[in-house]
């Protein structure tokens, strides 16, 4: 999640008077699925600046968050086998089940998806998050990454999942995959780690092929997203203002990732941090005798919710234990707070341990 509280409410109130003032009537009707040409065009645009993305606009469908673009290509693609990393994003294993698909699960390690167990599998489609694997953080390496193109160009898809690729704190992000197999690979982004998930505003873009049947799978779902959003996100892209906000983003999500690995390294000093400085969550190891269920239930009793990494298992109960902090969103003190919680809850700490809010609740024990 990203910080609700610093959403550019004023930004966004004046992208949307500049865009609605400018706008012909005709473009508050049914216009194209796909999208306005005009938001089409920015965001095409600002892919091709941040993130090496040669978008051409004919190519970019706007759509609502990366979880559509997953539902509408699940639809689309229901007859190739799918693949997706396992661990990985749980939401979009179920949303390809609700289509009727069983992702094949692909394992990670160190260097990212194993291209090679990829391309054992029958599949012929992947889903992956290669500049800060959701959720381990790791960020593929370059050998996989070349590897991972070869697979695509003897005739598979990558469907790119480039969720949070704005947030790297330790070097520039490396470069998104469709850039270099645009026909390949099938791009996706949104804006839920840097505006709001609330405005469920994203974008793929597209190999030629695949432009029409999507485009038809999203006429059918809703006739195209909504015209004020994409109007607003479309100025704000023109303005500036999208830049400025993310560099401020920025700035404050790499304090407060510092924040949090300085409190697991106080109170959890167990716990094993994954993956690249980046994005607005990070994934922890904990020692192999700990109840994460445990965990997570006496953590939520103190109202800080964590979710367990075996969530993002194909089997949660193989999987190692391990938890998923989201940082972004929470104040230094909310943080500090959270992990002496956690830490009570594993077992290091026993004190008397104040909830979310500051509120001291005697501390049960684990
Ligand atoms: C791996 C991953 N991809 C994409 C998204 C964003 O999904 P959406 O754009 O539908 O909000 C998320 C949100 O948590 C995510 O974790």
């Amino acid at each position: 999640m990203p910080d609700l509280s610093s959403f550019p409410r004023h930004s966004w109130l004046r992208a949307l008077r500049q865009g609605l003032s400018s706008i012909e009537s005709q473009s508050l009707g049914y216009t194209s699925p796909k999208g306005l040409p005009d938001a089409r065009t920015a965001v095409s645009d600002y892919l091709r600046r941040t993130r090496g993305v040669l978008a051409d606009p004919q190519r970019v469908v706007l759509c609502s968050g990366a979880t559509q673009a997953i539902a509408l290509l699940a639809h689309v693609l229901r007859n190739r086998s799918v693949a997706m990393e396992d661990p990985g994003f749980w939401l979009h294993r179920m949303v390809f089940r609700h289509h009727g698909i069983e992702p094949l699960p692909i394992p990670v390690d160190d260097d990212g998806l194993d291209v090679t167990a990829l391309a054992n599998t029958t599949a012929s489609t992947v889903l992956t998050t290669p500049a800060h694997q959701s959720p381990t953080g790791i960020v593929l390496s370059p050998a996989r990454r070349t590897a991972l193109l070869e697979w695509a160009r003897a005739g598979n898809l990558v469907i790119e999942d480039d969720y949070d690729a704005e947030y790297r704190y330790d070097r520039a992000p490396v470069g998104a995959l469709h850039a270099l197999a645009p026909d390949r690979v099938i791009y996706l982004g949104s804006v839920s780690k840097t505006l709001a998930p609330g405005l469920r505003l994203g974008w793929m873009v597209l190999p030629p092929d695949l432009v029409r049947p999507v485009v038809s799978a999203k006429s059918l779902a809703d006739t195209g997203s909504s015209v004020m959003d994409q109007l607003a996100f479309a100025a704000l892209l023109r303005s500036g203002d999208y830049d400025r906000h993310l560099r401020l983003m920025r700035r404050r999500y790499l304090a407060r990732r510092n924040y949090l690995l300085h409190a697991l390294r106080e109170y959890l000093p167990d716990a094993t941090v994954l993956g690249a400085a980046a994005g607005v969550h990070l994934t922890v190891r904990l020692p192999d005798d700990c109840d994460i269920e445990d965990i997570v239930r006496r953590a939520a009793s103190r109202r800080v919710r964590i979710d367990p990494l075996s969530w993002c298992y194909t089997e949660p109960d193989c999987a190692p234990p391990g938890l998923i902090l989201g940082y972004a969103n929470l104040t230094e003190s909310q943080i500090d707070t959270g992990v002496r919680a956690i830490a009570a809850a594993v077992g290091h700490s026993s004190q008397v341990v104040p909830d979310i809010n500051g509120k001291v609740a005697p501390d049960s024990g684990p």
